[in-house]
């Protein structure tokens, strides 16, 4: 038998991608390729993208150029992207990086194996269709090899907001939903190969309609499998925060109390200008409702600032419902302008307002997550344990809260939920001691 090929993928943008990629080495497995972590040496190479901002954007162009003395080594190396650079710049791509020999985007990538053919006689291929066929039909089974506690899941994609500054609606196309059954069937799998909590993944996660009764619906199914102990899912939109989902972080004991829900700004003219769709008060309304339900829930957000039109006040406004939420965990992002979005069309604010906007945001988010994060000293958390720590018999996994949380520790706490109590609180993890 000849030797595997190795297939090397970086992953770059979000969770979707991390297990989109995953799904592309299991596809390719079947055609003889082995996943390794080094590009060197590498029989494939493929770069999964993303576009949501400028930045990440124009990265794979740099890192394409740094592949040439790969290629240049071995001319039988095969270059893909893959992603949603892929499927915003398609043949675009082609003509600025002639060492590429292969572009799919996100909802063709179950058709890798029969590019691969195309490719192995010297050809280009190009997909960057949304198909008829389902690529999840086509995929089928997860791998049933060994692997970590945690998983990532995706039951939805897609978006019809169209929030004004964002391409997921261009790039990852109309919201489509899995089938309940089939997401519960391949959370089974995932358990039998070892996990134990799963992050149910959806551009807009919680308008899943895979299940007669929504997201929650979902979730409720996914409490009755055996050996699942936690249930997270991400992103969701605050319009979707149906009485049902807010129901369940209250009662379903698998459900972790963590939400992310973005907000984006906290300025009604601005939300009305990025076509959100809320308010900044529903918004406050839609939090008040989750903490009824669940007290100690930890929230988390995303943030723009400098959106075209976003006066000092308008930022201030961002400010104020922030100190009115209280994150735990925050994600923040200077406005970048994305081809073909409405947003595009207007005037820009000068970087130096954006920046220093930022460094404001960022301060008081980070202050709020110390404060969050100080609060858990002297409280007993549950830790779902993933991997060694840096010292010796230490230990890594996550709280119920998604807070790293490490503690002295047997190795055979790897892939158990254990009771901590909480120590230390350092800047970006906690320490315990196991009880
Ligand atoms: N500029 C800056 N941030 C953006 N996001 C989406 N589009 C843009 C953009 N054009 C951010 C939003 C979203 C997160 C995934 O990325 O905050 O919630
Ligand atoms: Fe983009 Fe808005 Fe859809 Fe989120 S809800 S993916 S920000 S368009």
């Amino acid at each position: 038998m000849s030797d595997p090929k190795k297939l090397f993928i970086k992953t770059y943008g979000c969770q979707m991608n991390v297990y989109d990629s995953e799904r592309m080495a299991e596809a390719l497995g079947g055609k003889g390729y082995v996943q390794t972590d080094t590009a060197d040496g590498a029989d494939m190479i493929l770069l999964n993208t993303c576009h949501i901002r400028e930045k990440a954007a124009e990265k794979v162009y740099s890192d394409l150029g740094r592949l040439k003395p790969l290629k240049d080594l071995n001319p039988n190396l095969k270059i893909g992207v893959t992603g949603c650079v892929a499927q915003a710049e398609g043949q675009e791509i082609m003509r600025r990086s002639p060492l590429v020999d292969l572009v799919v985007g996100p909802q063709s990538y179950h058709r890798l194996p029969a590019m691969d053919d195309a490719i192995q006689t010297g050809a280009k291929a190009l997909d960057t269709d949304f198909p008829e066929d389902d690529k999840f039909d086509t995929l089928k089974s997860r791998s049933k090899a060994k692997r970590g506690p945690t998983a990532f899941l995706t039951v939805q994609e897609g978006c019809d907001k169209f929030c004004a500054f964002c391409v997921v609606p261009y790039t990852r196309g109309a919201e489509v939903s899995r089938p309940a059954d089939r997401v519960v069937r391949e959370a089974q799998e995932l358990v039998e190969s070892g996990v134990r909590e799963i992050t149910l993944l959806g551009q807009n996660v919680n308008a899943y309609h895979g299940h007669e009764d929504g997201l929650a619906g979902l979730i409720w199914a996914l409490n009755e499998v055996d050996g699942l102990e936690r249930i997270r899912f991400t992103t969701s939109h605050p319009n979707d925060m149906d009485d049902a989902l807010i129901e369940a972080h209250g009662s379903c004991s698998k459900l972790m109390p963590y939400l992310h829900l973005p907000v984006q700004s906290g300025s009604d003219k601005i939300l009305k200008a990025m076509n959100r769709k809320h308010t900044a008060e529903s918004y406050l309304k839609v939090i008040a409702r989750i903490r009824d339900a669940r007290p100690d829930i930890l929230l988390s957000g995303d943030f723009i600032v400098g959106f075209p039109g976003e006066t000092e006040a308008d930022f201030e406004a961002t400010l104020d419902l922030i100190r009115a939420v209280e994150y735990g965990q925050a994600y923040s992002f200077k406005y970048s302008t994305r081809p073909g979005t409405p947003a595009a069309e207007k005037p820009q604010l000068p970087d130096d307002v954006m920046d220093e906007r930022l460094q404001r945001l960022q301060a008081l988010l980070t202050e709020q997550q110390r404060d969050i994060q100080r609060s858990m000293v002297g409280r007993e958390v549950d830790v779902l344990f993933e991997k060694k720590g840096r010292t010796e018999g230490q230990m890594i996994g996550k709280s119920q809260y998604l807070h790293a949380t490490y503690a002295d520790a047997p190795m055979d706490v790897l892939g158990q939920v254990r009771r901590v109590r909480i120590t230390q609180s350092g800047t970006n993890s906690l320490g315990g001691e196991l009880l």
